[in-house]
């Protein structure tokens, strides 16, 4: 069976529930259909139950009547929800009417939802961009305990068996957080290192990126990369990690050996922790376009309950496989 297939398994076995706000867009839509009838979560859609209904029936989609519908506008639940909100920013001096008012926005109504408890889970993105989707998310569900940054990982299938894991590794922060601490680099490790235990099933082998390895250059961000890799170890001595590399040192055997001889990480890292998100970002995307590699995420990590963004490029199975997945870290952090 095949890493999406397993994770697909997983997430039947333990039913999730997972709010999907943008119930108006025609692949979520038809996501929905497919997760329904793959039985992969209990799905929630977000918007008015009869214009949900209508546009399936025009896309000739069998399965949504079998999905919850959560008209936000009406919902008997707003009364409480804002209560909540206005509790948890009221030192932003959020008002009951103003927590009404955000309930209006299906992005905002399904955080809600999570945050009381109503849902485990939330995949959007595919019609809004990062900042709408994260924004509700980070006030009102926010992060794990110990953690305060979120950031976003991508499983990145490669030709290439010859690389990481058979040719899966794991590429983070590819998505949220533009400049990352000496600390906060340290937990996106950590995040990641949990991420590629738990969804890409293999165990983490971390290389702290960056333009030089062990001190063949020296700069400030050199020095963020180092001090971040020991904060890592400090704070989980079970991690085997190490930096800073340049990305050929953290991949490529031969150059491990003569840039890094005795690191057990140099050369066979399966998992690459870039200093900031405009090195992740440009990197994941080269990647996929140039080597032609399969990218599944951003997985984000982090949130105290899994909330997914899609690209706004996404196709179907993208939003299918991303229910799954936001399943599956719901069901991990239950555990
Ligand atoms: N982790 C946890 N909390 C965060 C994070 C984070 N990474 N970033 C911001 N927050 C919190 C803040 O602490 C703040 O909380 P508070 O209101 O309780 O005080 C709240 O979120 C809002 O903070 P702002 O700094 O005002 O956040 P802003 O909304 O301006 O920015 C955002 C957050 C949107 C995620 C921003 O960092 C961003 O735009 N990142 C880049 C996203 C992006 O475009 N990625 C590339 C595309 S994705 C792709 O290609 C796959």
């Amino acid at each position: 069976m095949n890493l999406i297939e397993l994770i697909k398994e997983n997430a039947r076995k333990n039913r999730q529930r997972i709010v999907l706000p943008e119930s108006h867009e025609e692949r979520t839509l038809k996501a929905a259909d497919i997760a329904v009838k793959e039985d992969l979560a209990d799905i929630i859609l977000l918007g008015d139950p009869s214009e949900i209904l209508a546009h399936a029936k025009s896309l000739g989609l069998k399965h949504i009547g079998r999905a919850r519908l959560i008209n936000p506008a009406t919902d008997e639940k707003r009364e409480p929800y804002s209560r909540l909100m206005a509790e948890i920013r009221k030192s932003k001096g959020l008002t009951l009417e103003d927590a009404m008012n955000l309930l209006n926005n299906p992005l905002y109504f399904s955080t809600v939802m999570i945050k009381s408890g109503d849902a485990d889970g939330e995949v959007a993105g595919a019609d809004n961009a990062t900042g709408d989707v994260l924004r509700p998310a980070f006030q009102f569900v926010k992060t794990l305990p110990g953690i305060s940054v979120v950031s976003g990982a991508f499983l990145m299938f490669l030709k290439d068996r010859e690389f990481g894991e058979n040719g899966l590794m794991v590429f983070a922060d590819c998505a949220v957080h533009p400049d990352p601490s000496a600390p906060e680099l340290a937990e996106i490790a950590i995040s990641t290192a949990k991420t590629t235990r738990s969804i890409a099933r293999i165990e983490p082998r971390i290389a702290m990126l960056s333009f030089s390895t062990k001190g063949s250059a020296s700069h400030e961000m050199v020095d963020k990369v180092v001090t971040a890799t020991r904060l890592a170890r400090e704070a989980d001595s079970s991690l085997k990690i190490d930096g800073e590399l340049q990305a050929d040192a953290a991949i490529v055997e031969s150059v491990a050996k003569k840039k890094a001889p005795g690191s057990s990480i140099a050369g066979k890292a399966n998992v690459l922790i870039f200093p900031s998100l405009e090195s992740g970002n440009i990197a994941y995307k080269l990647v996929q376009r140039l080597a032609h590699a399969e990218a599944i995420g951003p997985v984000l990590q982090g949130m105290a309950a899994p909330i997914n963004d899609l690209s706004r490029g996404c196709s179907v199975t993208d939003i299918v496989d991303l229910i799954a997945i936001t399943a599956n870290q719901a069901i991990g952090i239950k555990e």
